[in-house]
């Protein structure tokens, strides 16, 4: 049996197609190698969104060289976003790669394999297929990722997802739900919907009959077996009052919401295009708080946007202070080819002030966050079970329904829904004891 040995770089996004390739693959017939000197076909799935994702991955790249020189019959794909964003020179500059396929082109993956001897491939098309619907080979047995649209319609001048991710296309909600039903037949109790611009949902498709993202939300929550629904990522713009009604009003609708803000400065928001000021960013916070006055709020945050002065960035830590972030994912910003701002704005931020930003963000972040989190200490929380502990043998691992990692003691089997009695906090997690109450699910 030939196998493949997959890398996964980059977001969730990539995550799940990587869960297809495996499935893809397993159905071609390959088995996994437990490392690339085992395998016969060598897969990166790659990230570009910042330089040191290129770095990181290119790195990697050196010993499928080596071992390409070691074992010339070795396959070499590289998909995902960097070969989209390297199509016209990653066979000149990479000779040892074989295939290259973009992230809307999974699912060519088999037929790239076996045209792979008789000549390189050059295209890059989106074909119209959702990796969605190919065989998925899932990480997680009780989790699963559900791809809902692919590609984003925003102008952000940072960002070149964009660019290797294509325009926005919404997969049918019939699709959806019959992959929701086929994974909750599976045992699977919580999804998670993908997409780059995850509740931009359905713009796209025919006027006549066509779901709200809320109502996808609801429709998804309805499935026999689901326990917990949740999404990433949004685009602050999308958030609808129906959207906020719905983590409100249905139980499986988790109570956190990414809610990704870049800047808490007006100015640079702006240079960035992301639509919002700080004040209607904050007007958002304040309507999602009234509804759901529990909610968990997360981010993600870039310092060193070109033009950004100090005033700005301390707009920034000011944000993160008056929402009260339960997390937040801090970036130095790095300038992309083919990005607005890569192109056309100087990335003039000094790197000495771009690490001195992010250290004091991180700082501002982390004390939030902890305050935030500490909240839940004293309460009884229902926690989804994962598994056994990472860091603690003794413990199993599970998450809250505001997506935190609690670690706690007591049986429990993964996949079921505990009440854990918390008596200790991090930053970013949480500690308990399985309590002999059962609450209902979303009640605390
Ligand atoms: N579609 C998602 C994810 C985009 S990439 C969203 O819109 O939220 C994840 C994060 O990476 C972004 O939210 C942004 O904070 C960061 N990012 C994107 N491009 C970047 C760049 N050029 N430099 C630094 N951070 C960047
Ligand atoms: Fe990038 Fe903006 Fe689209 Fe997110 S919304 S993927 S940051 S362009
Ligand atoms: Fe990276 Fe592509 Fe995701 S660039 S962050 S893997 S969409």
């Amino acid at each position: 049996m030939p196998r493949y040995h997959l890398t996964t770089f980059g977001c969730q996004m990539n995550a799940h197609d990587s869960e297809r390739m495996r499935g893809l693959l397993g159905s071609l017939g390959y088995g996994e190698a437990p490392d690339r000197d085992e395998a016969d076909l060598i897969v990166f799935n790659t990230c570009t969104i910042r330089g040191s994702a290129d770095e990181r991955f290119t790195g990697n790249l050196g010993e499928a060289r080596r071992i390409k020189r070691e074992r010339p019959d070795v396959v070499v794909a590289v998909g995902g976003c960097w070969a989209q964003a390297q199509k016209e020179s990653v066979f000149r500059d990479y000779p040892f790669v074989d295939i290259a396929f973009g992230p809307g082109e999974v699912n060519r993956l088999g037929e790239m394999l076996a045209r792979e001897r008789l000549q390189g491939i050059g295209a890059f098309t989106f074909d119209g297929r959702f990796s969605g619907d190919l065989p998925a080979l899932r990480e997680r047995p009780h989790q699963a990722w559900v791809q809902i649209s692919v590609g984003c319609n925003c102008a952000c001048a940072y960002c070149i997802v964009p660019a290797v991710r294509g325009r926005e296309r919404s997969r049918p909600a019939a699709a959806i739900l019959d992959d929701v039903r086929r994974q909750a037949a599976d045992g699977v109790v919580e999804v998670t919907l993908l997409g780059q611009n995850v509740n931009a949902y359905g713009r796209d498709l025919p006027a006549a009959g066509r779901p709200s993202f809320a109502g996808l939300l609801r429709t998804v929550a309805e499935v026999p077996g689901i326990k917990r629904v949740r999404y990433t990522s949004p685009h602050p713009k999308d958030i609808r009052a129906d959207v906020i009604a719905a983590h409100r009003d249905v139980p499986e609708v988790c109570e956190h919401i990414h809610l990704p803000a870049q800047s808490g400065s007006s100015r640079v928001l702006k240079a960035m295009r992301r639509t919002y000021d700080r004040g209607r960013y904050l007007d958002l916070v304040g309507r999602i708080r009234e509804a759901v006055p529990g909610i968990a709020l997360t981010t993600d945050l870039i310092v060193g946007f070109p033009g950004e002065t100090d005033a700005d960035f301390a707009d920034t830590l000011s944000l993160v202070r008056e929402v009260g972030y339960d997390g937040a994912y801090t970036f130095v910003y790095s300038p992309r080819p083919g990005t607005e701002a890569g192109d056309h704005m100087p990335d003039d931020v000094p790197a000495a002030v771009k690490s001195d930003r992010i250290a004091a963000l991180i700082e501002v972040v982390h004390a939030t966050a902890r305050q935030r989190i500490a909240r839940h200490v004293g309460a009884v929380v229902p926690v989804l079970v994962e598994g056994p502990s990472r860091t603690d043998s003794r413990r199993m691992a599970g998450r809250s329904d505001h997506n935190v990692t609690v670690n706690f003691l007591g049986p429990a089997e993964p996949g079921t829904v505990v009440p854990v009695r918390i008596d200790a906090s991090t930053s970013t997690t949480l500690g308990g004891t399985v309590a002999e109450v059962a609450v209902p699910l979303g009640a605390v």
